[in-house]
């Protein structure tokens, strides 16, 4: 029989997790095993986690889990709002630099058709006309030739084009020439909830959020040398620019677009209704 003095305390409890990793699995292993016990062991003290929380924690993990399909990854939207993707990305890409800052690359990426600089992918898209031009270079000012440049974007309603049917529009891949230039109509993007019909969106609704991300345009930038650049251009002015549900802005990447009257664009088009330009020049970090 048992007697009160051979009570077991969470430090013992702990204590025996540790102590079950083999001797001999990998270091990394070892590293992150043993400070993800601690860490959880920890939270579960510091809380005083009772059993109802600990069932209701194991059933919003099973509804996440089961929300995840190849187009909808709900974990990843659950690192986004918890505020991980941006620390996983302020511990590998700390920046001051010089380059371009990144951000998160956000659900909404899929393979782009290939357009040439200059082209309109707004499609059918609803908004007010928006020129995009940039410029890639290396930190030195370089212009980068043969950089290859994802841009996907939400139009004027908050919406994706894989949100709305099979036309892949606001979205495309161009590839840069000798001038490291850039260059494509689309339209002014709007800010947009995330996805949030699922757990993650019951997560912000108990924790009193709002799921809404400021209007921004996509970037995914990869040339021979360079670390890949995964960012945004946020649109200044933007009423959720400071509190972004997934914490993705960044000081750096927030332009003014340029609101025109109707007229001739730089690039010659005649332009029949108020339009705006919007510029960004990329700089990319060498890798060793
Ligand atoms: C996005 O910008 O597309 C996005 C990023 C994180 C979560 C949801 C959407
Ligand atoms: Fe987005």
């Amino acid at each position: 029989m048992r007697s009160d003095g051979d009570a077991v305390t969470t430090d013992q409890v702990t204590a025996k997790v540790l102590a079950s990793l083999s001797p001999d699995c990998d270091p990394r292993v070892r590293e992150l095993s043993e400070a993800i016990i601690r860490h959880l062991h920890a939270l579960v003290v510091e809380v005083g986690l009772t059993v109802e929380e600990w069932r209701g924690a194991i059933d919003f993990l099973t509804r996440t889990g089961a929300m995840c399909t190849d187009d909808r990854q709900e974990f990843m939207l659950l690192s986004d709002v918890l505020g991980i993707s941006m620390l996983v990305d302020a511990l590998n890409h700390p920046g001051g630099n010089g380059t371009t800052e990144h951000t998160v690359i956000g659900p909404f990426y899929t393979a782009a058709p290939t357009r040439a600089i200059g082209s309109d992918i707004s499609g059918d898209s609803v908004g007010m006309p928006l020129l995009f031009t940039g410029i890639v270079t290396n930190e030195s000012g370089e212009r980068l030739s043969g950089a290859v440049v994802d841009v996907w974007q939400s139009d004027a309603n908050g919406f994706y084009d894989v949100q709305l049917g099979p036309e892949r529009n606001l979205r495309a891949r161009f590839t840069t020439g000798a001038d490291g230039r850039i260059s494509f109509w689309s339209v002014v993007p709007s800010s947009y909830p995330i996805p949030n019909d699922g757990p993650v969106g019951d997560l912000l609704v108990a924790q009193g959020r709002h799921p809404y991300r400021p209007a921004h345009v996509h970037f995914r930038i990869d040339a021979n040398g360079y670390e890949e650049l995964i960012t945004h251009v946020f649109i200044s002015g933007d009423k959720y620019l400071d509190s972004d549900v997934v914490f993705g802005t960044k000081p750096s990447l927030i332009r003014a677009p340029e609101y025109l009257a109707p007229g001739i664009a730089p690039d010659g088009r005649q332009v029949t209704e108020a339009w705006a330009q919007l510029s960004y020049d990329f700089v990319l970090l060498a890798l060793d």
